[in-house]
């Protein structure tokens, strides 16, 4: 009863005075499904307790980590506790058909709930953004929120086949898309100009073929050099690493592996893997180069197969990239041998040996549980026009495998839905919108924000079939952290949105002040960034 009569002498009270205590909104990327604000703050003080069940004991973890990192707050861990002042708790009923949703009531506690484990780690990067400071205190503004993503891949792709950045930056990387839910790491690990994994049965692809003599500056065909060694490359044990940090932050890292074009590094290492029979170097320039792999010689199939086995077990995710786009086929149709073999297995154009190639690696893909993604032309459909001046037909006669994910770049809206209604997953990573490596005049922030994976015209059935998005970081013209990151940021925050916030959410008023803060603290660390705004 007294806290009853309390409650209405306060409501009197700011009646009368004509004032509610004042909702500090959070500042959030990316923007949740919904936040309902309660009038009142919870403070967070020193060694406040963190309560969790054991199989969230990485989360706890973290979440105590960034609390002490990005807050100087001390922690108290209560592991298989229910009670403490930020509780983490599995909760079969919470957003059941939504697996990475969470929802988090900030009341004196604050507690996350979820149905997995990825949904609590995503409640906890939402926490991390939304602690203020008033007065000199580290306080929540009241709330319950709910959340879950539009889409369920959203890709962050650096391509280090052109620039080798190594592990130091990828683990930055990795952190800035955790807070961010980008839940993908597209990792390009073999190009033209450099190989950058190590396989222990081929140790001339990185002896070799992870190190150039110069590299062209400035822009593609400038033939201006900076006549400087590039090179470099990840172990096995590095790789490890790697993908074990993604892990504990729910990314999935995706390698990719480029055939059977951008071959040259490759190519440099063993010549027997290329079709011309040439010996080259790795190349200094950028572009898309002639060599291309042997896919008719049954030593370079069986190369794939030893490279796949080596790489499967460093790689959990379920999904492997093959690449291969923008595959020129002059030296397939120079060659007799390749001829030959096409003649053998009836097919009539390059398009179709190249679908005929894909399956096979899809197949073997298959047969290690993964499933086989690559670049739209893979599907056999003309792309380039490169291609009509060469006549190659479009690959008719053969289908692409089922099940193949198709990564969408290059085409127009009629090009996706032949894909999808061919019956294949999409993801939609359309070179105009998401590449990194594209200007700010070509691509402003508000075009990254406003990015919709799903094209107009397609049926709600249709639309499932998009996965979602991703942006790419293509490493040409990135040859220090400082050139990449200008590059990265801001617009990976919006790719962030894109990714995460249904479009019917989407405010880009609203995005830009909650950029603020990260602004502020990219400029801290030291990173530099480009346009935002
Ligand atoms: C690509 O940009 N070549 C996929």
């Amino acid at each position: 009863m007294k806290s009853y009569l309390l409650s209405l002498i306060c409501l009197l009270f700011f009646c009368c005075c004509g004032k509610q205590p004042a909702i500090e909104e959070y500042l959030l990327i990316p923007h949740p499904v919904s936040i309902e604000y309660t009038s009142g703050f919870t403070k967070l003080k020193n060694n406040l307790s963190i309560a969790y069940t054991e199989e969230l004991a990485n989360e706890a973890e973290l979440l105590q980590s960034y609390l002490s990192v990005n807050f100087s707050i001390n922690t108290k861990m209560k592991p298989g506790s229910e009670s403490g002042n930020i509780i983490l708790k599995l909760d079969t009923s919470i957003l059941p058909d939504k697996k990475e949703g969470y929802i988090m009531g900030i009341d004196d506690k604050i507690t996350i709930k979820a149905n997995s484990v990825i949904g609590i780690f995503n409640g906890i990067q939402t926490l991390r953004q939304i602690i203020q400071k008033k007065e000199g205190k580290w306080i929540v503004q009241k709330a319950i929120v709910t959340d879950y993503p539009a889409f369920s891949w959203r890709a962050f792709m650096l391509d280090e086949g052109r620039y080798f950045k190594g592990k130091e930056v990828v683990f930055d990387l990795l952190d800035e898309m955790a807070e961010l839910k980008l839940n993908v790491f597209h990792w390009g690990l073999t190009n033209d100009q450099g190989w950058r994994i190590e396989i222990k049965k081929y140790p001339k692809l990185t002896e070799i073929g992870a190190y150039r003599d110069s590299s062209e500056i400035h822009k593609f065909g400038s033939n201006i050099f900076d006549g400087k060694p590039h090179g470099g490359f990840y172990t096995q044990e590095e790789i490890k690493e790697v993908v074990e940090y993604a892990a504990k932050r729910h990314i999935m890292v995706v390698p990719e592996v480029n055939m059977p074009g951008h071959a040259c590094a490759a190519i440099a290492a063993y010549p027997w893997l290329g079709t011309s029979g040439k010996e080259i170097k790795v190349p200094t320039n950028f572009g898309v180069k002639y060599d291309v792999f042997n896919v008719a010689d049954p030593k370079v199939i069986q190369f794939f197969e030893d490279v796949i086995d080596e790489m499967i077990p460093l790689f959990p995710s379920p999904v492997f990239h093959i690449g291969g786009d923008e595959v020129r086929y002059n030296h397939w149709n120079e060659s007799p041998y390749v001829r030959s073999y096409m003649t053998k297995n009836g097919l009539k154009a390059p398009a179709e040996l190249q679908v005929y190639f894909t399956n096979n690696m899809s197949n073997l893909l298959a047969g290690k549980s993964r499933r086989m993604m690559g670049w739209n032309e893979i599907t056999g459909d003309r792309v380039h026009s490169y291609q009509k001046e060469e006549s190659d037909a479009d690959a008719k006669n053969i289908k692409l495998a089922k099940g193949t994910i198709v990564h969408f770049w290059k085409g127009d809206t009629a090009l996706i839905r032949r894909t999808i209604e061919k019956g294949y997953d999409v993801v939609n990573s359309y070179h105009n919108s998401t590449y990194l490596d594209y200007s700010y005049e070509q691509i402003p922030l508000k075009k990254s924000y406003f990015f919709d994976p799903i094209p107009e015209g397609l049926t709600d059935d249709q639309k499932k079939r998009i996965l979602g998005l991703g942006c790419q970081m293509w490493g040409e013209f990135i040859p220090t952290v400082e050139s990449m990151n200008l590059k990265i940021y801001p617009r990976i925050a919006a790719y962030s949105e894109a990714g995460w916030t249904d479009k019917s959410h989407k405010d880009y008023n609203r995005f830009l002040h909650a950029l603020e803060p990260f602004l502020k603290r990219w400029k801290a660390k030291g990173v530099k960034y480009d346009v935002a705004k």
